[in-house]
């Protein structure tokens, strides 16, 4: 029966073509090598992009693999296994160079790239390929017998193959979706809003001008990420009522945004990639122009590939001054940072490997781009306004050092009123001694005090990471900073009442925090979760204007998040129960504990699409981030692969 279907196959027209046929492990070597040219093909209009000859690279070795695999199956050539070996070899050390010492050319030369799952998955098909044709190029030839008389075992040797050719193209495509849309559900009987119609209408405010340019910079001996050069960038100082306008051009190797963490702007100019733009692509520019509403401290960042860009530069301060009251002598932003350089903040086992690698080099933290004790002047007598704004993931620890406890600081030499959080001024801040202030990443602190007749004002980690010293005399005494009391906001300043919760509740959403190990974008991965979902297929809270709208925050976690809302402010109802006892507070970053519970609340009052996720970018990265959206509007971007719009 066999016998006959082979001789019935020799007498198709390409006989030839079942004769000639390899050895199962040159099949298996072409399995391999086609496997790793796929991956290299996956990657290549990224690195296209970033930097053209590395693109034209991955374009001519995923060819070349294409074709040595197809020569592989119907040729018995000794030197087709030779130099298809030799050239794995090749691709494979060039790998292993630009991985340690790094290339000599590119868009960051001499600084090794980060290993990721698609280059690794790559790396050990070229590695098991170029095994099997060293051994293939000793031997004899031996051909398939028959194709028909498939062995299972050299088939089952393909199944790794196969697996590391999935895991790598879908880890080379960023693991995302082709192309989600964020837009709302409408209302029966209701109209679209289209997102692009909400605008701040045209009045008659001061305009001020201006240019933020995305450039790499050198900096410490490291390749940044920078607006005009510096990081942080530029500090953004304007008055309650200024209209901004403000030019990005992109001269970066990527596409970016901007976002204006903590202004209640018009969602059209909330610069997140694939909601409410699409990131700009290198070389072009993009205007974003708001009124700032609110007095306080802000900041602003990239929100595309946010967990990436932030960490390498990504980010400055923005101040929005009082037009009427007192100004103080001296009023400074301090930024508390990563020095910037190759992030390590990556999902997955990327993720892991750079936890590990920063538990071992430790962290380095800077305050508004210097490392050590930034020295400010003040003099005595003199009131000082500090806005302490956190831009640090923390520090991590706990198993895998997955857990990120927060930036703590202190302030000694004065007392001192916290006199806004998150920008929102609390009521009647009395003045108090040093105690460990708690700022996760996303939040703002403004510190006041009057400078001591003698001596130096002093903020300082108690961890022993930096330090910022105001004023020329003496240290102040220094009291053992780990046993300070923690400060707590909700038992600061006086009550008054709150402007949104003097309305009723129209509604109540839950909001559980979450992780689970699982797979995800296909790595191995600690997933994050709003009620059970992970970004970009995340949870959607629906909302209409007008609505006040309570947030139910439970962590089940072990880890802090510092739940950012976008657009809008919360006022506290209750954390365990326990409404606060002093200020209200109107926070848009909320510093959650592990397994704590709050209560929060919102007027619906800025129609959008908003994202409302865990400022710990990681975090963010590994899922948790929701969107708080209002019936009827609609976006017309996309996030996912195909747009390349990625905002966490
Ligand atoms: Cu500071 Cu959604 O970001
Ligand atoms: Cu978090």
């Amino acid at each position: 029966m066999s016998a006959q279907r082979i001789s019935a196959t020799a007498r198709l027209p390409v006989p030839h073509l079942q004769l000639k046929l390899s050895s199962w492990r040159a099949v298996r070597a072409a399995v391999f090598t086609l496997g790793a040219g796929a991956i290299h093909l996956t990657v290549m209009p990224q690195h296209f992009q970033e930097y053209p000859p590395s693109g034209a690279f991955f374009l001519l070795s995923g060819l070349a693999q294409v074709g040595l695999s197809a020569a592989l199956l119907f040729s018995t050539e000794r030197l087709i296994a030779i130099v298809g070996a030799a050239g794995n070899l090749t691709i494979v050390a060039l790998w292993a160079v630009s991985r340690t010492v790094g290339l000599p050319i590119g868009d960051d030369p001499w600084h090794p790239e980060t290993v990721g799952v698609a280059d690794a998955a790559a790396t050990i098909l070229e590695l098991i390929a170029a095994w099997n044709l060293v051994r293939l190029a000793r031997r004899p030839w031996r051909p398939v017998p028959a194709l028909l008389r498939l062995r299972i075992r050299s088939a089952l040797a393909m199944v790794p193959g196969l697996l590391l050719t999935i895991v790598g193209v879908g880890a080379g495509t960023g693991g995302m979706p082709a192309s989600i849309n964020m837009s709302a559900p409408t209302a029966p009987g209701q109209a679209a809003v289209p997102m692009e119609s909400l605008k701040a209408a045209l009045g008659n405010e001061p305009l001020l001008n201006f240019a933020l340019v995305a450039e790499l910079a050198q900096i410490g001996g490291q390749t940044a990420w920078t607006f005009n050069g510096t990081v942080p960038g530029p500090e953004l100082r304007v008055t309650r009522g200024d209209r901004l306008r403000v030019t990005l051009v992109n001269h970066l190797p990527a596409s970016t945004t901007i976002h204006w963490h903590g202004v209640r702007v018009s969602n059209a100019e909330d610069g997140v990639a694939g909601v409410t733009q699409d990131a700009v692509s290198p070389g072009a520019t993009y205007t974003y122009e708001f009124v700032a509403r609110d007095a306080g401290t802000f900041w602003y960042h990239s929100h595309q590939d946010t967990a990436n860009q932030l960490t390498r530069g990504l980010f400055g301060a923005l101040v929005v001054q009082p037009r009427q009251g007192p100004l103080p002598d001296r009023d400074y932003a301090l930024i508390f940072h990563e020095f910037p350089g190759h992030p390590i903040i990556s999902p997955g086992l990327q993720g892991l490997a750079g936890y590990i690698g920063q538990a071992v080099s430790g962290q380095r933290v800077a305050v508004n781009g210097t490392i050590g004790d930034l020295r400010l002047q003040a003099l005595p007598g003199e009131r000082v306004r500090l806005r302490l704004i956190g831009a640090l993931e923390g520090e991590q620890f706990g198993p895998l050092m997955m857990v990120a406890e927060p930036l703590e600081l202190v302030a000694v030499g004065s007392c001192y009123q916290i006199v806004a959080i998150d920008g929102g001024d609390l009521n009647a801040p009395q003045c108090i001694g040093p105690e460990r202030l708690r700022l996760g990443i996303g939040q703002r602190y403004d510190i006041s005090f009057v400078m001591p007749a003698t001596g130096t004002v002093r903020i300082l980690d108690p961890r022993g990471h930096e330090s910022v010293t105001l004023g020329n005399g003496p240290a102040p005494a220094m009291p053992d900073l780990k046993s300070l009391p923690l400060f707590d906001p909700l038992g600061y300043g006086r009550p008054a009442p709150d402007p949104v919760l003097g309305h009723g509740i129209d509604m109540t959403y839950q909001v559980v925090l979450g992780e689970e190990g699982g797979i995800r974008n296909f790595q191995p991965e600690l997933i994050h979760t709003i009620n059970g979902k992970a970004a970009p297929m995340g949870t959607t809270y629906l909302v209409r204007q007008g609505q006040v709208v309570r947030l139910h925050i439970v962590n089940e976690t072990d880890e802090f998040h510092t739940m950012h809302l976008h657009g809008h402010d919360l006022s506290v109802l209750d954390r365990e129960g326990a409404a606060p006892r002093g200020s209200p507070l109107n926070l848009d970053s909320l510093l959650v504990g592990p397994h704590e519970r709050w209560n929060v609340a919102f007027v619906a009052d800025n129609p959008g699409l908003w994202m409302f996720h865990c400022h710990v970018l990681l975090h963010a990265a590994m899922g948790m981030s929701a969107m708080i959206s209002y019936e009827g509007v609609t976006t017309p971007y996309d996030l996912g692969a195909r747009s390349g719009n990625l905002p966490e």
